[in-house]
């Protein structure tokens, strides 16, 4: 990231909601589970199948989480009677990870038991590394008993070669990705170089163990990697997909359905934008110039 892209971004932080909803409201849905349900069925409609994202996290009362896995449960429902074709990501402090474990557990318990009664698939989202092995501890646990659910890693951790390692043993569904949260230099790769080599090495591992992966990533240089490793591996359709975020780099996300690779959109939606939307906007390498225009309105 530039450093004026930093400064803006670091500025914004300090600006109304009402004016961040502006640079936000590219990356959600909407705030309800309907404008949520509309994306979908127009993504669908092109193809591409999504995986549906209540907003929320690091929740700190059993009542809010309370709250978020009922939103879940409905976004199983809608998904059912639309007739969508999408899956469910959760983030699991927002289910209360950090609140109590065995009370993260039987939440996701619920929530999987009913995706499992309608034949559907939930993503475990990966957090912040304090979370990383409590994340991985329960969603063995949960493996034990389901075969509908799936986890996330992150390959700027140095522990993730590791991690594939362990959870190869087991029939596990992955989706890989960079990784979004700032993390310290012992325990995480910071050169980009670097980072993209260990996705690479790790997705290589992950496929040649024949596990489902879901390739998470806008980057052009991962996906011709993919590209050319799934060439070499002689995959099939059914080996993996693409995935990618509403909103974020849409002519290659056209490529890539057009090549006829599987590929799935991370759709977020609810009142709890805000977090979300700030890491979207560290990430978008115009984001400077989008709010020096809008703010000086220039367009
Ligand atoms: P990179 O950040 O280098 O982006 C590649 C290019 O894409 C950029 O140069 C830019 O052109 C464009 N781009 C990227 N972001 C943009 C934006 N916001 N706006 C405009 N352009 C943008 N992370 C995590 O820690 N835990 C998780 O559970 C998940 N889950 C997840 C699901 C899905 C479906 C995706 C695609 C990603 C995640 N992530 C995640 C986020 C992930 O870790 C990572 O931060 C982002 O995908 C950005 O990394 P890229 O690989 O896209 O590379």
């Amino acid at each position: 990231m530039s450093i004026l892209n930093s400064t803006i971004v670091s500025f914004v932080k300090f600006l109304p909601q009402s004016v961040v909803h502006i640079f936000a409201k590219k990356y959600i849905a909407g705030e309800e589970l309907q404008d949520a349900v509309n994306v979908t069925k127009q993504l669908n409609s092109k193809g591409i199948v999504a995986t549906l994202d209540v907003l929320g996290e690091a929740i700190t009362t059993k009542e809010e989480a309370k709250e978020e896995k009922e939103e879940c449960l409905r976004v199983l429902e809608a998904i059912k009677k639309n007739n969508l074709d999408a899956n469910l990501s959760i983030k699991p402090t927002s289910l209360g990870l950090n609140i109590d474990t065995d009370y993260f557990y039987q939440n996701m318990r619920e929530v999987i038991t009913k995706a499992k009664e309608y034949n559907n698939f939930v993503r475990v989202d990966m957090e912040d590394s304090p979370y990383t092995t409590k994340t991985i501890k329960i969603f063995k646990k949960l493996q034990q008993e389901f075969d509908n659910v799936g986890i996330v890693l992150q390959a700027y951790l140095k522990r993730t070669e590791v991690d594939v390692e362990d959870l190869n043993k087991t029939k596990t569904n992955y989706r890989l990705c960079k990784g979004i949260y700032v993390e310290p230099a012992e325990i995480a790769f910071k050169e980009k170089q670097k980072v993209r080599d260990n996705f690479m090495h790790v997705l290589e591992k992950i496929l040649l163990n024949k596990s489902y992966v879901g390739i998470a990533t806008h980057d052009d240089f991962l996906v011709d990697g993919s590209y050319d490793l799934i060439k070499k591996m002689n995959l099939n359709k059914e080996d993996y997909e693409f995935q990618m975020l509403y909103g974020v780099k849409e002519k290659l996300r056209d490529k890539i359905n057009a090549d006829d690779h599987k590929l799935r959109v991370y759709v977020p939606y609810g009142k709890k934008w805000y977090a979300y939307s700030m890491r979207r906007m560290q990430e978008n390498p115009e984001i400077a110039g989008h709010i020096t225009k809008s703010i000086l309105k220039l367009d």
